[in-house]
């Protein structure tokens, strides 16, 4: 793993991914790395457009939505002062909430996984996570999770599709451990034992 690297979590909605980011965030700045937090969708013109279909300001059918994500993600990785290439470049280590295998998982669920990982290859061609690290729930304690904290995300979460998200990330998650470095994480065990497990992850992986 090179010395400042690209860093992403997964997970469902409601499994923790920022709080182990921010956690993992202070850890690093704490011991002199310079961190870049991210996520996707991103704030470029595809990732406003997205939040918009899912705050259900227009209705966008669902290969719009892959496609969108597909655009996102490229100018996320490609733009010219706030893409993640650059910050690879100047020595940042980036910690990203949500990659392509988000793309797999979610838009998985609606189309054949095929079609979305082949919408996604140009990305994952262009750049490829140093490590992911899964975070894994159950969609009951996720929900239970998501009812506590925030609850406009039930605008567009149900158990049903939830459900269908988390069996299809189990699914990648096996079968992609040969092509991805993934670091598979039980994240049903409290923030800090978490973080602990993350890092005795990391530690492994990144000397
Ligand atoms: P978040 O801001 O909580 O991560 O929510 C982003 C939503 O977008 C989440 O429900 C997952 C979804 N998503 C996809 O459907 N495809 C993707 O490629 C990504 C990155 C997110």
């Amino acid at each position: 793993m090179r010395s400042n690297p690209f860093i992403v979590f997964e997970g469902i909605d409601g499994s923790g991914k920022s709080t182990q980011i921010r956690l993992l965030e202070e850890y690093l700045n704490a011991r002199g790395h310079r961190v870049w937090r991210t996520a996707e969708p991103s704030d470029g013109p595809a990732g406003k457009l997205i939040r918009q279909v899912f705050s259900g300001a227009y209705p966008a059918d669902d290969r719009v939505v892959a496609g969108l994500f597909v655009a996102d993600r490229l100018e996320h990785i490609l733009h010219a002062e706030n893409g993640m290439q650059k910050a690879l470049n100047e020595g940042y280590t980036i910690l990203c909430d949500r990659y392509y295998l988000s793309s797999y998982a979610y838009q998985g669920v609606h189309m054949p996984l095929d079609w979305v990982m082949q919408a996604n290859s140009m990305a994952a061609s262009l750049l490829k996570p140093d490590l992911h690290i899964y975070l894994d729930l159950s969609p009951e304690k996720a929900l239970e999770r998501i009812r506590k904290g925030r609850e406009d995300r039930e605008l567009y979460e149900t158990m049903d599709n939830l459900s269908r998200v988390h069996s299809l990330y189990a699914q990648l998650i096996k079968d992609l451990a040969g092509r991805e470095n993934i670091l598979y994480i039980d994240a049903d065990q409290g923030p800090q034992n978490v973080h602990m497990k993350i890092l005795e992850g990391l530690d492994k992986r990144w000397s």
